[in-house]
């Protein structure tokens, strides 16, 4: 199966909406200022966090950025925001750097996070996002500049952070070697020439945020939960989530498994998705707190 990362992005939509963790998004609602804020979010990707907040009457005016590395993404994001806009009968223009929806300027911003940082670009914001994110970066080597990017006392909203955990059932005899080996290759994956990953991010940023003046005010899990239908068919696109999934651990673990096991564990997964016995769980932390005031 060849990897679309857009439509990957897009078929996770459904397992974040009902995994986000409502209790740290009921802190997030009451922390955010009433009055048209600037929001940032960092990894935005398709931008489907900005139509969830929407939705989910989270937000309704100000000014939305994304921030994301990779452009094709992010020209995707200006189509897949207007056709969702049309969906909800919202009014949506064109702007040069983004669009409006509604009251709600969205803007977008080509950046890699760390050389975003290091520039000392960007103006303040009062609510900081990052969801599926903060497992890709270096944390404590962005956490500093990261909080700097806020008011003092702004808001930050920390979701979807990987904690230590996939869990794939049925039971398999080498899921132990194929999920170790998996974490080692997060460990020490670099990207962008930086370290880019940590496989217990979750639980590592609560004293990472506390030693960065910033402790948690709420924090919950937010575990994606998969699993198919009694008729066996998934539900929305998560059919091709696991599908890329599946690819993923695969494409990693090239130089980690001998390859004969590697492939005799991925066929087996395979077959378990297409006939809808196959269960995911990963387990993930949501956070949210304030920068120093
Ligand atoms: C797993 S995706 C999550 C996207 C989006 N937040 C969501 O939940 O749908 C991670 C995103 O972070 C972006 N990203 C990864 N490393 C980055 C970096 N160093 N600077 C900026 N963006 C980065 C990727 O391009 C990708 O869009």
């Amino acid at each position: 199966m060849s990897f679309d990362y857009t439509r990957y992005l897009a078929a996770k939509t459904s397992m974040d909406d009902r995994a986000l963790n409502r209790q740290v998004l009921s802190e997030l609602s009451r922390l955010i200022p009433a009055e048209a804020p600037r929001v940032l979010e960092v990894g935005a990707g398709l931008g489907t966090m900005v139509a969830r907040l929407l939705d989910w009457g989270v937000i309704d005016a100000g000014e939305y950025t994304l921030l994301d590395v990779d452009l094709q993404l992010l020209n995707n994001s200006r189509q897949w925001l207007s056709d969702w806009t049309a969906t909800r009968g919202l009014c949506c223009e064109p702007l040069p750097d983004g669009l409006r929806v509604g009251d709600l300027r969205v803007r977008f911003e080509h950046a890699e996070l760390g050389s975003f940082l290091d520039a000392g670009h960007g103006q303040p914001a009062d609510v900081l996002i990052a969801n599926a994110v903060l497992d890709l970066m270096d944390v404590p080597a962005v956490l500093p500049g990261l909080l700097r990017l806020l008011v003092p006392g702004g808001v930050y909203w920390f979701t979807s952070n990987y904690d230590g955990e996939s869990i794939f059932e049925p039971e398999h005899p080498r899921d132990g070697q194929i999920m170790q080996a998996y974490h080692r290759d997060m460990d020490e994956r670099v990207r962008y020439g930086r370290p880019a990953g940590d496989s217990r991010t979750g639980r590592h940023l609560f004293h990472q945020l506390r030693a960065a003046g910033a402790p948690p005010l709420s924090a919950g899990s937010s575990d994606w939960v998969v699993h198919s239908a009694p008729d066996g068919e998934y539900p929305h696109d998560e059919a091709y989530f696991l599908g890329s999934i599946l690819r993923t651990v695969a494409d990693a673990l090239e130089d980690r498994v001998e390859p004969v096991e590697l492939a005799e564990w991925v066929a087996e997964r395979e077959r378990q998705l297409a006939s809808g016995e196959l269960v995911y769980i990963a387990h993930q932390l949501d956070l949210v707190g304030r920068s120093p005031a």
